[in-house]
């Protein structure tokens, strides 16, 4: 950042030009304003270089702008031009803040010299806010991913990383490795984080309302339409619009979707005017979306629009210790949760845990966390036995089928009651795809509405 910066603030036209000049020359760049209002628009807590404004000017004086511009950032640097014999008025000046003032006529290089020390001033204040931010993020990453294998460490430095940039984003890996996680750690510690995290899952939505849930419509669009109503891309705007389970995307709305990202703009079903967006895009997928666009399922413009930037979420066999690490902490806050004491972990359990494939990773890591606190208030189970759901052996005797049924329906009960009624949770539990998971309920007469 080794540009220079000026801002310069004065009502006279040739006195402006003749110092604007004179930095130019200097190797500065320089914005010019004839009123004190103007610049308060241009000043913010990003602003990189110094103000330099008169004093006296009709309607906000410097004085003024001053003070103004000390409750924007009381570290911007502000240097005051005085006319002849106003002294004390620059004795006040110093004592509100101003970084310098001097007294007209002055000499060009003199001016130039204070500007540039102030400009470094500048400079440093940055550079030593950015240092101190990026400090902090780092220690509340930690906090918020758990983790410290170095496939983890490599995960959170990208993630810091790339949160500071505006680039769409891919998250792909195995199901349960984190994705969300990582999408609202990358909203988190990013420019943004003062904006909306707007995420939707494509499975869940019914492909005849995906359109109008992404872009919104219009009073009257359509049957049923009865208000206007705002689509989830324009809640977005000023945040992150995070597409979960690309893969779902409905492949007639694929090229709609690549004009938005594309124009930053979108029109309301059943209207033609645009409106602007500014979001972000991240998205989320467990599928293989190359090999789907071979397939003809995704469309290969949009995926390249999305994908500038990747990040592999690890699964979590290849997470060395991260497992036991995880597992101990999951079961900590189950515990401080329902204020019970945690169950005693044996080396056969950490050795089972550190050892197991686990297909779901740590979504499925955690779920067996949180059964075993809760299954170790009765009598002492081991982590394995945990897994293997000894509650069935005792079910009564009948056909393989009918067995076969109970057993499924129990784990798809007990699958929607974790998730609240949450298909796609569930269906990431069970490993199922959504199809079969649907099939399977309504031949075994379950409803999801019992679970919310
Ligand atoms: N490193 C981690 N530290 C703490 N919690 C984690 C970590 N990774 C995942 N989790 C937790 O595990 C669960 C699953 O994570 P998440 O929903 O982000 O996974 P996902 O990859 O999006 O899964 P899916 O493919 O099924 O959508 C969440 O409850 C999340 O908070
Ligand atoms: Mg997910």
């Amino acid at each position: 950042m080794s540009s220079l910066k000026l801002l310069l603030v004065d009502d006279q036209a040739d006195m402006r030009a003749s110092i604007a000049q004179w930095f130019t020359l200097a190797g500065f760049e320089v914005e010019e304003c004839s009123k004190a209002e103007q610049a308060l628009g241009i000043l913010s807590q990003e602003y990189t270089g110094v103000l330099l404004s008169d004093i006296k000017m009709p309607g906000m004086d410097g004085m003024e702008l001053l003070q103004r511009t000390a409750s924007i950032d009381q570290d911007i640097p502000v240097i005051l031009i005085t006319g002849h014999g106003d002294v004390p008025m620059a004795v006040e000046a110093m004592r509100h803040g101003a970084y310098d003032f001097l007294e007209k006529p002055f000499e060009p290089q003199y001016l130039v010299d204070v500007v540039k020390r102030a400009q470094e001033k500048r400079r440093l204040v940055l550079e030593n806010r950015s240092l101190r931010a990026r400090l902090a993020n780092s220690t509340d990453i930690h906090r918020k991913l758990i983790g410290e294998s170095p496939a983890m460490q490599r995960l959170k430095e990208e993630i810091l990383d790339f949160a500071h940039t505006d680039a769409p984003v891919m998250i792909t890996g195995e199901t349960g490795t984190g994705k969300e996680l990582v999408a609202r750690a990358l909203h988190e510690f990013g420019p943004r984080n003062d904006g909306p995290f707007v995420a939707i899952n494509c499975p869940a939505v019914p492909e005849s309302m995906f359109e109008a849930e992404l872009f919104g419509h219009t009073a009257g669009a359509f049957t049923g339409a009865s208000k206007a109503r705002q689509g989830w891309i324009e809640a977005a705007d000023k945040g992150i619009f995070f597409l979960d389970e690309l893969s779902s995307l409905p492949i007639h709305l694929q090229p709609k979707l690549l004009r938005v990202l594309q124009e930053r703009e979108i029109a309301r079903v059943g209207s033609n005017k645009m409106t602007a967006v500014d979001f972000r895009p991240i998205a989320a997928t467990n599928a293989d979306l190359e090999k789907a666009c071979d397939e003809g399922t995704f469309r290969q413009d949009l995926l390249y629009r999305l994908n500038t930037v990747e990040i592999k979420v690890p699964p979590l066999r290849n997470r060395e210790q991260d497992a036991l690490l995880l597992f101990e902490t999951f079961e900590q806050t189950f515990c401080d949760i329902n204020g019970t004491d945690m169950p005693a972990l044996s080396p056969d359990d950490a050795s089972f845990i550190l050892s197991h494939d686990w297909p779901g990773n740590v979504r499925q890591l955690k779920n067996v966390a949180e059964r075993h606190v809760i299954r170790n208030q009765k009598r002492r189970l081991s982590v394995r036995e945990v897994m293997n759901n000894t509650e069935f052996e005792t079910t009564d005797s009948g056909s393989l089928k009918s067995m076969m049924d109970i057993y499924e329906t129990v784990l798809i009960r007990q699958a929607l009651k974790r998730h609240k009624g949450n298909i796609a949770e569930a269906m990431s539990d069970l490993d199922l795809p959504r199809r079969t998971l649907n099939e399977k309920m309504s031949k075994l007469g379950i409803d999801r509405s019992e679970f919310f």
